[in-house]
């Protein structure tokens, strides 16, 4: 976020919080205290001062929520960074233009973050005949950086480079600010974001396909809500078309009873591939189908019932999936839009933007082959309809602001003619409006092809997370928990695990790519998976548990502690966990999941190296008598958790106390 709108929201909030104080001032002036007034009717007196009191009472409460909104947020140091040498460089080289200048080092031979801007200025420089060299431009840029306590050191260094070294008792400032407050998320404008994410459909089971979209949806709505964006979460289930008359025309046909009778999902997803084999095949069944496509399309009220029902029962299903992966989304489906379909035609049609092409009604999309079809010729609208029509409802009637639809890499040609005609219907403005098609690979099995059951069959999402579960048992039980946990938390591991598991490959992937879905490997307890993170915690948890600190020492000794952050490994810990608003940000901007999860394993990882070399409570030898409690490493341990369990709380992994 641009420094300048973040200094311009601070200095709002301040002026808030400084005409407040005036304001109760003025009415504590008003209050007439203790001292009667001998000559003012004693009720009206009363009743005027507590409604004075109760006027300051409030103001007094906003006074403190302005201040608390200035304290809501985390230092993003790369951003502190960024602006930092922004300035130096408007400065010191007013014409250049660049930007993302700054960037994380792993190695502290380049310290802790690396400006390597120089590089494009001088050969710029250059192109226009002046003479200079990288290293000459990074000197000057340094020179002119504005004061800054929080930077030890900056050398230029090799082609130009400028290392910066952070201020140590900065990063101790940083984490006692997050012992203080919590992992906070940095500043960002407040949006209203429409998240179209899972989206299975009606009639169907959900498939592995729907798990990236469930999973990442999720991640992605969790993070962009924790920042303090307004997020709607949309599930927009495939539940209108013409399959449905023909489901319908099918079941009234060979299951009358089925509006009183109980339907099982699986059945119905049976019925389905029957109805759709006679609509191919069988000449008589088609004509009812097509009366029953028009009944629905008509609303006859029977019709409706059946469907009605069929969705419920899908519903159900997707519930219980949902409810395992601790997903929460709100169905608007396919047929929502409907009813804005005819006026979403017409206005197109008023534009000019739709041709005729043999029959049917489309947009053409400069650049693309392929029109959108708009209205078939048979009058019916479609898929790419419905898609129109909902990007105007989230921009028109939802007040969107940012639109995000977490669909199959193999939608992105859709999704680009959408959001083109869209743009060319004014239906958005991305100047205003941010869309983006959070796309994503597919799910491959061991032999590297589209994950499909032995008899070639899609994956069904209930017997993967069936299988998850009995395989986490059986590593449970390899790993002799059984014999340390009570059931009940042996249940809770086993679930923790298995659908952790499956979330966290998915997500810990980068989600343009295709993935190999392997029970064994997510299981491991080694590397970056999700048993190593949850059982991280667990440790961490435990060792503060060890210090047997209680929650008013440790908030005290928040205040009373000097984290010196003496030990390299102390220093190193510190570091990393500092970076995660700047890991957050950058999350914000791609939408690529896996960038959090590579964080959370480097801070675990970072986390045992600091444990295996620190003494966080040392007992008498040989016994388990505590004699050395180093309370400021029990901090920083404090400090891990807090992140971690921010990170965990976004990734959607469910921590356990015990495993
Ligand atoms: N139901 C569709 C499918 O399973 C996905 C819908 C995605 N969202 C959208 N607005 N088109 O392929």
């Amino acid at each position: 976020m641009e420094a300048s709108h973040l200094l311009k929201q601070i200095a709002k909030c301040e002026q808030e919080a400084a005409r407040l104080r005036k304001e109760v001032q003025q009415l504590e002036n008003q209050t007439t205290g203790g001292v009667p007034n001998p000559v003012a009717d004693e009720s009206a007196e009363v009743i005027l001062n507590n409604k004075l009191k109760y006027q300051i009472h409030h103001l007094k409460k906003s006074i403190a929520e302005e201040e608390s909104k200035l304290m809501q947020h985390a230092t993003s140091v790369l951003t502190l960074l960024n602006n930092t040498f922004t300035i130096a460089i408007r400065r010191a080289y007013p014409a250049a233009s660049v930007t993302n200048i700054v960037k994380h080092t792993d190695q502290p031979r380049f310290g802790d973050y690396q400006c390597s801007a120089a590089m494009a200025i001088a050969s710029s420089l250059k192109n226009s005949n002046q003479k200079t060299s990288p290293t000459e431009v990074a000197r000057n840029i340094v020179s002119c950086m504005p004061p800054c306590r929080f930077i030890n050191k900056c050398e230029v260094q090799g082609a130009g480079f400028v290392n910066v070294h952070l201020q140590p008792w900065f990063v101790s400032q940083l984490i006692t600010d997050i012992l203080k407050h919590g992992a906070r998320p940095p500043a960002v404008e407040k949006k209203r974001v429409i998240v179209d994410m899972s989206s299975p459909n009606i009639a169907k089971e959900m498939h592995v396909g729907h798990l990236r979209s469930t999973i990442i949806g999720e991640s992605i709505s969790r993070l962009l809500e924790y920042v303090g964006h307004d997020v709607l979460r949309l599930n927009h289930v495939g539940d209108w078309g013409t399959q449905f008359g023909q489901l319908i025309a099918h079941i009234t046909e060979t299951r009358p009873d089925f509006s009183t009778s109980s339907l099982p999902v699986e059945e119905l997803q049976a019925l389905y591939k029957e109805a759709q084999q006679r609509f191919k095949t069988d000449d008589a069944f088609k004509e009812t189908a097509r009366s029953y496509v028009v009944k629905l399309q008509t609303g006859d009220p029977q019709v409706m019932a059946a469907w009605e029902k069929i969705c419920e029962v899908s519903r159900r299903g997707f519930e219980a999936i949902y409810q395992k992966l601790g997903v929460t989304c709100t169905e608007r489906g396919e047929s929502f839009y409907q009813p804005l379909m005819p006026e979403v035609v017409k206005d197109l049609e008023a534009k000019g933007l739709l041709k005729e092409d043999q029959g049917s009604k489309v947009i053409f999309i400069p650049g693309h082959d392929m029109p959108l079809m708009v209205v078939k010729s048979d009058g019916a609208f479609t898929y790419d309809t419905s898609d129109m029509a909902a990007l105007r409802h989230r921009v028109v009637d939802e007040k969107g602001d940012w639109l995000i639809y977490v669909v199959d890499s193999g939608q992105g040609v859709h999704f680009q003619l959408i959001y083109a005609a869209a743009r060319l219907a004014g239906y958005y403005d991305p100047e205003k409006v941010r869309v983006d098609h959070v796309g994503f690979g597919v799910v491959l099995g061991p032999d590297k092809k589209r994950l499909k059951t032995r008899s070639g069959e899609n994956v069904m999402l209930r017997d993967l997370l069936d299988e998850g579960l009995e395989r986490s048992m059986a590593k449970l039980v390899e790993k002799q928990r059984d014999q340390v946990l009570s059931p009940e938390e042996l249940k809770k591991a086993q679930e923790a695990l298995a659908y952790g598991c499956i979330k966290y490959a998915d997500l810990m992937h980068h989600r343009i790519n295709d993935y190999v879905f392997s029970f064994d490997k997510m299981l491991e307890d080694r590397g970056n998976t999700a048993v190593y993170l949850l059982y991280s915690l667990t440790r961490i948890r435990s060792i503060i548990r060890t210090a047997q600190i209680s929650p008013e020492d440790l908030a005290k000794a928040v205040d009373g502690t000097k984290i010196s952050l003496s030990n390299e490994k102390e220093l190193k810990l510190a570091k990393c966990v500092i970076r995660y608003p700047e890991i957050i940000e950058h999350v914000l901007d791609d939408l690529c999941p896996h960038t959090l999860c590579e964080y959370a394993y480097e801070l675990c990882v970072t986390f045992s190296e600091f444990y295996d070399n620190c003494y966080c409570i040392e007992k008498k030898p040989g016994t388990e008598e505590i004699i050395n409690v180093h309370m400021d490493r029990i901090l920083l341990c404090k400090a891990t958790s807090l992140v971690l369990e921010t990170c965990l709380h976004i990734i959607s992994l469910e921590t356990i106390s015990k495993m």
